[in-house]
């Protein structure tokens, strides 16, 4: 029984990972991995860096620290400069 469930939650990540897409960063996968259970994916570029820490805190508190700062380095390259 225990098989079988991890197998099909093995199968399931696996199927997700298969649709993003391949020349993604890291990066924006953790993005898409985590902000859009409830939204659709926001364009980076349409925000500024603040706005972004605001709503990681906002938001994102399942990622861990690891993640969390891997999100807002890419947020900090990708957001929309001033
Ligand atoms: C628990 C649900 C939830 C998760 C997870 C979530 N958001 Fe959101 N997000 C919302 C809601 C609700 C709003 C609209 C209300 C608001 O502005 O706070 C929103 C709004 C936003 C907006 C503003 C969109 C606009 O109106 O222009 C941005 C940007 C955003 N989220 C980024 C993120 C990021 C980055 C993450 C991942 C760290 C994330 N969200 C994860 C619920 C969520």
């Amino acid at each position: 029984m225990k098989i079988k469930a991890l197998l099909f939650i093995i199968f399931i990540v696996a199927l997700g990972c298969a649709t993003i897409k391949q020349n993604n960063t890291a990066q924006d996968e953790l993005y898409s991995l985590k902000c859009t259970s409830c939204h659709r994916l926001y364009p980076v570029g349409l925000y500024a860096y603040k706005e972004l820490l605001n709503y990681t805190h906002k938001y994102g508190r399942g990622l861990t620290a690891d993640e969390r700062s891997r999100l807002l380095g890419y947020f900090k390259a990708n957001a929309k400069q001033k």
